[in-house]
């Protein structure tokens, strides 16, 4: 076999700004056949498949509907983080492997119910975390895990986008839907992030979360506030040798700032400390409308029409093990990798579901601020998933 037939499930903001490169100008192009796409928002399906010359009897509402007309090897589910696991686990039980943009789930419970039905088909699940395949955090975690800096203590990680991200009165509407900060949380859309990419340094199982958020300027949006939205949330993660790590992330950046993500890490050890300039990408450029940061190690947009950078590596790296796989040469060794809990993302959504409910059960200490009740994650896991199966996850 030498393409996958992908089908396409949800083709919105994610797809707009990232996969329809990764699909149809990237390195990885040729061993993708977009085959079908399933997706119930009519303007959204079109733009795609008229873009993109899907035929007609290849359109979907329905993913269900998708999987019982069009034969498949495999399926990328860019639904909303809530949205994952039914189209995961149906994909899965067809005999399909599923990439997934981050993270895994909203939920512990969806993301363990999808790495379940991974184990049971014993197909493959990729999570599509795209600082994994970043070259600064990939040569971070080889120098921590070879020793170097000796036992992680304490860490700091931000990740802080221009204000544009999540108003709904900015034009053109920049990343998604005018009620984008209402559905997504800092700590859902940016947290994610950071958490999977420290985990996978420190190789540690984090225990308890405790998140502070504020909301001082989506409020204030004119003419439309957001109301149930956060700026800025840090979350402090601990885990269990005793270190720990704030990470802190928002929305509210002035859409002056040189860069639309601004973010950064300070990794101190009991050997050393390391600085992860994130947001020092090596390419600046002065321009008559302004002083701007260009990151090409994440979208490289080369003068042929091929789009590289990790953006799009991490994605179609899944792909390229799933095409392995189905030919029969992905050695034992990589599928298992692949498989562990770490590798799909279960830690990072029991960070996310431990700083949400941290959040949701806090106490607002001053006008826009709620300080969160510190979480213990085991617990957490036993209550989702009960005592036995939080123990095989080491919890
Ligand atoms: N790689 C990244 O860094 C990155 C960036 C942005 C978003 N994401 C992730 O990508 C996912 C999608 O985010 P988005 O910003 O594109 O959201 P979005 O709301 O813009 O798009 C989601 C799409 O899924 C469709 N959809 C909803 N339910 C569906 C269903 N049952 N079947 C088929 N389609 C369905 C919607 O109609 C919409 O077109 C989220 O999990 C998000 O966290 C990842």
């Amino acid at each position: 076999m030498k393409k996958l037939r992908v089908g396409v499930i949800g083709v919105g903001s994610v797809v707009r700004e990232i996969y329809q490169h990764l699909y149809f100008h990237s390195d990885f192009t040729d061993m993708l056949d977009i085959a079908a796409v399933a997706d119930p928002n009519d303007q959204f399906r079109t733009w795609f498949c008229d873009t993109f010359k899907v035929p007609q009897n290849r359109r979907f509402t329905s993913h269900k509907e998708m999987l019982e007309k069009v034969e498949l090897d495999a399926a990328q589910v860019n639904t909303p983080d809530h949205i994952h696991a039914g189209p995961t686990i149906d994909c899965l039980n067809a005999g399909l492997d599923v990439v997934v943009p981050k993270p895994t789930a909203a939920k512990l419970k969806d993301a363990h119910a999808m790495i379940e039905t991974a184990r049971k088909t014993g197909r493959l699940l990729g999570i599509d975390f795209h600082k994994r395949e970043d070259p600064r955090i990939k040569e971070a975690e080889a120098r921590y895990q070879s020793g170097r800096y000796g036992q992680f203590q304490v860490g700091v990680w931000y990740m802080v986008d221009k204000l544009m991200v999540a108003d709904p009165n900015h034009k053109p509407m920049f990343f998604a839907s005018p009620d984008f900060a209402e559905r997504n949380t800092p700590i859902s859309f940016l947290t994610v992030h950071m958490a999977d990419a420290l985990i996978k340094v420190v190789n540690l199982t984090p225990i308890e979360v405790k998140a502070v958020g504020y909301a001082h300027a989506l409020p204030a949006l004119q003419p439309r506030p957001v109301i149930k939205g956060y700026d800025l949330v840090d979350t402090e993660v601990r885990f269990a040798n005793g270190a720990h790590a704030h990470i802190i992330t928002g929305w509210h950046l002035p859409n002056t700032a040189h860069a639309t993500t601004v973010q950064s890490s300070r990794m101190i050890c009991a050997k050393g400390l390391f600085d992860l300039g994130l947001d020092n990408p090596g390419f600046y450029e002065i321009h008559p409308d302004g002083i701007f940061q260009v990151n090409p190690l994440f979208r490289n947009f080369e003068k042929d029409g091929t789009v590289t950078g990790y953006g799009i590596t991490s994605p179609g790296r899944l792909y390229q093990k799933f095409l392995a796989y189905r030919n029969g040469k992905l050695d034992a060794k990589t599928q298992e990798r692949m498989m562990t809990p770490g590798e799909l993302g279960f830690y990072t959504t029991l960070v996310l579901e431990g700083a949400e409910t941290s959040l949701q059960q806090g106490e607002k200490v001053a006008d826009g601020v709620t300080v969160g009740k510190a979480m213990d994650l085991r617990k957490l896991a036993a209550d989702q998933l009960g005592k036995k199966v939080a123990a095989a996850y080491g919890l």
